[in-house]
């Protein structure tokens, strides 16, 4: 007899439990990083999605709602750059409701942290992940496609300390492009205690020129930072977790690398995601994505129906692109800033 789906969290076709949902709420970005929107495509030209085409706040929450059901114990806000899309503190605070939500992030690339991060604190974020390639301008300028300083995010990290929120940064690192920052940027935030996370650069999307020599491996950033600092390995915080982590003897903080490129995850990957415009993908590099807002929309689905859905269309996954990555290169597959991080 099968079971309840009313009643049993779905596992997918390789056994994964749905933990951690990570919703886009805007595709646009204020800053076009050449490893995400290269600025030659992101340019004026570009479409994004037009406000009446974007998944509305009131349907996101019902949607979060059937996932909360489904077993989602893990949220995560991201874009584009989530700070954009208007309505997000107001929606923050409303899914105080959903007590099964023991962490609710926010991924942002810090522009406008410093102005929103005691909002974000009260309405119940819990942390924030902020993106940061570089402390030197040139090479932080050049990465993010505006000229940028690091100055204004680092101001943002530390207003979202100073609201009580946890930090993480991550750095996408790229051979010959900024791994000149991985010894500044490690001691850097070892001393303010925030947690930095080396992340290889990945073949997602169609247009960031991805080449496997441009990855520095994680073993590689690991052996460089050994020459300087004495850490050990921490244990998983929870099943799954992307980034193997690591921490200094000596004060304590702690470091992570995520491997995506030299040692995939996708044996214990619990992630759905949820693009701006409501639909979902079941992975990173999928190319298409199911239009659950459509779906929810046409047949007027009532919350339990749509719990169905979430359920069944969960069961159905069978994802592993990066342990089965082919090098074909043919798929069309979707761009990381309309689906997010
Ligand atoms: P924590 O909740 O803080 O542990 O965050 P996280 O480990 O989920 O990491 P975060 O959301 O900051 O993602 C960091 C980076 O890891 C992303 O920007 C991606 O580059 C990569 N990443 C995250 N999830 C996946 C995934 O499901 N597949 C692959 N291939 N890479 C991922
Ligand atoms: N490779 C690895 N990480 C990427 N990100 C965006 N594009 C890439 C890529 N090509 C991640 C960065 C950023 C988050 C929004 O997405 O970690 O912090
Ligand atoms: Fe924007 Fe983040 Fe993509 Fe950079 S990585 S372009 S900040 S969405
Ligand atoms: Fe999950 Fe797909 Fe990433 Fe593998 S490649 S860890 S299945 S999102």
């Amino acid at each position: 007899m099968s079971s309840d789906p009313a009643t049993t969290p779905p596992l997918d076709q390789l056994g994964r439990p749905v933990r951690d949902l990570r919703v886009s709420l805007t595709d646009r970005c204020n800053l076009r990083c050449t490893y995400c929107m290269p600025a030659e495509v992101f340019d004026k030209d570009h479409v994004f999605l037009r406000k009446e085409q974007l998944l509305r706040l009131t349907e996101l929450d019902r949607i979060i709602g059937a996932f909360v059901r489904c077993g989602v114990r893990k949220l995560r806000l991201t874009g584009g750059e989530p700070l954009l899309r208007r309505g997000a503190v107001k929606f923050l605070r409303g899914l105080g409701r959903f007590a099964e939500l023991e962490d609710v992030a926010m991924t942002t690339n810090g522009l406008l942290l410093a102005e929103f991060a005691e909002e974000l604190a009260e309405a119940g974020l819990h942390r924030v992940t902020v993106s940061l390639d570089a402390l030197d301008p040139e090479v932080f300028g050049a990465m993010n496609g505006r000229g940028h300083h690091p100055s204004r995010v680092l101001e943002g990290i530390a207003a979202a300390q100073a609201a009580g929120l946890g930090v993480k940064v991550n750095m996408v690192v790229q051979r010959g492009v900024n791994d000149s920052q991985i010894l500044p940027m490690a001691r850097h935030f070892k001393d303010l205690g925030v947690t930095l996370r080396f992340i290889e650069f990945m073949d997602v999307g169609n247009t960031n020129h991805w080449e496997p020599h441009m990855v520095v491996p994680g073993r590689k950033i690991l052996a460089m930072l050994a020459r300087e600092f004495d850490f050990e390995p921490v244990a998983a915080d929870y099943p799954g977790e992307v980034a193997s982590r690591y921490r200094h003897r000596d004060n304590g903080s702690e470091f992570g690398v995520i491997t995506s490129i030299s040692a995939p995850f996708c044996r214990q990957c619990s992630r759905a995601r949820l693009s701006a415009d409501g639909r979902l993908f079941t992975c990173l590099f999928a190319s298409e994505g199911f239009d659950l807002v459509g779906a929810m929309r046409a047949g007027n689905l009532d919350d339990e129906s749509l719990h169905c859905l979430v359920a069944d269309l969960w069961s159905q996954r069978n994802d592993r692109y990066s342990e089965i990555r082919s090098g074909s290169g043919s798929a069309q597959k979707v761009e990381m800033s309309f689906i997010g991080g």
